[in-house]
């Protein structure tokens, strides 16, 4: 089978597509023909090489996380899905033991990691991480779902946020920003963002951003938020957690998963707790989120936003997209 593999750590051009053996599934497992899976920024730094998770020992390295397609043989010992099934995969991988696996949630698991081998014709993954996907829901839109909006899913549920709240999604263009904008639609919680580029907020806008602030001066974007928040989505970290901190109302939460703007960020500890403000970490979602997000796209209340597809070949070009800041929303290679 063909693979879009990283041959070398440098960026874009460093994807390569080569031959790989075809995957053979092992207990527990089932492979997947690959139709469609996207790419995110956690993609984009392993290739950048500034990930601690691979380096140039690990290479070729095939990354992608997020797989849709069809299930084209399971182990002997697999009972839950079976040849022609179409699936999306959760890429959470768990030890089923520690104390977060047995009871929940899972993404908290001591041991979390994540699935990576999306980016070819065929995936060998483990079979109980597969989603059944409804005839409604094309395997394209799918893939968009797994990283992206079970993160943003998350995160609006650990900010504890209802109808009628604000929002604030510093960087509301991107796979996170723009999943966060539309889960907050469709439960009618209003949306400010942010984003350097106009054009690219007025599509934000189109799929439910209520305010956009065209800027990436962290000042500028503080004066434009007249009244306060009732939470953050700081996917960005460096100086729009500072950000984040002062635009939060009293008693208001910031739910960070990311460091696209910086891996420190600096806390005014009195306003911290003068104001009861939480600071709250967050990685991925559960299984459960992801069924419900495919429930969403199936019953029509979420139509997840993707940008453009590529195939398996342009991989390089994907990456080189998302690099640029090209895009709004998902990227997905297709086969
Ligand atoms: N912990 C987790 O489980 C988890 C899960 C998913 C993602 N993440 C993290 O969340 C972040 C977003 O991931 P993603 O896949 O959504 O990425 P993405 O699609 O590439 O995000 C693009 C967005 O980030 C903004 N942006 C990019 N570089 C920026 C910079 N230097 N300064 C300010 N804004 C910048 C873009 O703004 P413009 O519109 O101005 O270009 C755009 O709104 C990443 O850090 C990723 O690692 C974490
Ligand atoms: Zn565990």
């Amino acid at each position: 089978m063909r693979a879009a593999a990283f041959t070398d750590l440098v960026g874009p051009e460093g994807v390569r597509v080569v031959d790989q053996p075809d995957p053979e599934p092992a207990r527990g497992e089932a492979v997947v023909d690959v139709e469609a899976c996207s790419i995110n920024r956690h993609d984009l730094w392993i290739l950048e090489g500034d990930s601690a998770m691979v380096d140039a020992d690990d290479l070729p390295f095939v990354s992608g996380l997020d797989v849709a397609g069809t299930v084209r043989e399971a182990a002997p010992d697999v009972t839950g899905v079976e040849p022609g099934d179409r699936v999306v995969l959760c890429p959470n991988e768990t030890c089923g033991r520690c104390r977060f696996c047995r009871e929940g949630p899972e993404n908290m698991c001591e041991r979390f990691s994540l699935y990576h081998g999306g980016l070819a014709e065929r995936a060998r993954v483990t079979a109980d991480r597969l989603v059944a996907l409804p005839d409604g829901v094309d395997t394209t839109t799918a893939a968009a779902l797994p990283t992206a909006y079970m993160t943003a899913y998350r995160m609006l549920r650990r900010a504890d946020v209802t109808t009628g709240d604000r929002v604030f999604v510093p960087g509301a263009t991107g796979g996170v920003g723009v999943a966060a904008v539309q889960l907050c639609d469709a439960l009618g919680i209003e949306t400010v963002g942010t984003s350097r580029s106009a054009a690219k907020l007025d599509r934000v806008r189109e799929v439910g951003l209520d305010r956009g602030i065209e800027s990436a001066d962290t000042d500028e974007i503080e004066a434009a938020i007249d009244e306060p928040v009732d939470a953050v989505v700081n996917h960005l970290g460096g100086e729009y957690s500072n950000l984040g901190q002062s635009v939060l109302r009293r008693g208001g939460t910031m739910v960070v998963c990311g460091r696209t703007a910086g891996g420190t960020s600096e806390f005014d500890v009195a306003d911290l707790f003068l104001g009861h403000k939480r600071i709250v970490g967050s990685t991925m979602g559960t299984q459960s989120d992801l069924e419900r997000l495919v429930a969403f796209v199936e019953d029509g209340r979420l139509d997840p936003v993707v940008d453009e597809t590529y195939p398996l070949a342009e991989t390089g070009a994907a990456f080189a997209a998302m690099q640029e800041r090209e895009s709004v929303g998902k990227l997905v290679v297709v086969s």
